[in-house]
């Protein structure tokens, strides 16, 4: 059935979203306005929410980004989307979930649009170079709980000029505008599907196949900025672990980069 524009609504509407879900493992909690979902979810999270809690807000009013930037999330044009989890791993295994969640939500995003997204490893949905949606993960003081945050870029029609060249919006690249509702059903629809394959092997066999295929930065060059050592070199995939591979220029050593430890830079551009 074809959505007329002005049959979207405004604002994000948790019912209508609970009705696209394919599964009873999530409970959708819904505020219009808030500093962070990710102070939401952890809070709640902290008093005993379950795994499934998903914690959703029309607008923030300080979304934290990765690195400790800010997080824009305008009124009526975004998802912002926290949700508890308690998986019985790991610790150094937590961060693969969050390469799980973006491969869900670059899956997601192409499930109700023409937009061929890809990943900036190890999390980044992007399209044409520029950020779509970003992925903050973060964890109980005790290790309990995760809490992996989304911020998505629906029916963004500006940035600001220091974000231009950096970001879009699904509306920015189709001039089209979406239901929010039905892209966060499918973002969580993919997330529940890929999350028990994860659950399964507590690695990346079940879908590493499926995230190289979409991974932006396979075949590239890349900058690897370790603190003390950065080096350029050619990224070849991801292992079990999440781990980007990249082969050194200078000495040709296929080196593993832990998600979450390093940040990685196209040479030649964002991705
Ligand atoms: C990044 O910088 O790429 C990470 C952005 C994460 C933003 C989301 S929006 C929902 C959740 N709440 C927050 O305060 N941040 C995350």
């Amino acid at each position: 059935m074809e959505i007329l524009e002005e049959q979207i609504s405004n604002y994000l509407n948790a019912a209508h979203i609970r009705q696209n879900l394919k599964t009873d493992n999530w409970t959708l909690h819904y505020k219009e306005s808030l500093d962070s979902t990710n102070n939401w979810a952890k809070c709640e999270a902290a008093g005993g929410a379950p795994e499934g809690s998903v914690y959703l807000a029309d607008t923030q009013t300080a979304g934290k980004g990765s690195r400790g930037r800010a997080w824009g999330s305008p009124e009526g044009t975004s998802i912002a989307m926290s949700m508890v989890l308690r998986p019985q791993i790991e610790l150094s295994r937590v961060p693969m979930v969050t390469l799980v969640l973006g491969l869900a939500a670059a899956e997601g995003i192409r499930a109700v649009s023409d937009i061929e997204t890809s990943i900036k490893w190890p999390n980044d949905v992007v399209c044409d170079g520029r950020k779509l949606c970003g992925i903050l993960t973060e964890m109980g003081a005790d290790g309990k709980f995760i809490v992996p945050g989304i911020g998505v870029n629906v029916n963004v029609d500006h940035f600001s000029e220091e974000l231009a060249d950096k970001a879009t919006s699904m509306y920015l690249l189709t001039g089209k505008r979406y239901d929010r509702d039905l892209v966060t059903a499918e973002i969580l629809n993919y997330f529940d599907r890929y999350y028990r394959i994860f659950l399964q092997t507590g690695d990346l066999t079940g879908i590493m196949d499926q995230y190289q295929s979409i991974l932006a930065n396979r075949g590239k060059m890349v900058r690897v900025l370790l603190p003390e050592n950065p080096f350029n070199g050619l990224a070849t995939g991801i292992d079990r672990m999440g781990r980007l591979l990249v082969q050194r220029e200078d000495n040709g050593k296929v080196e593993k980069i832990f998600a979450g430890e390093v940040s990685v830079r196209g040479i030649y551009g964002y991705v």
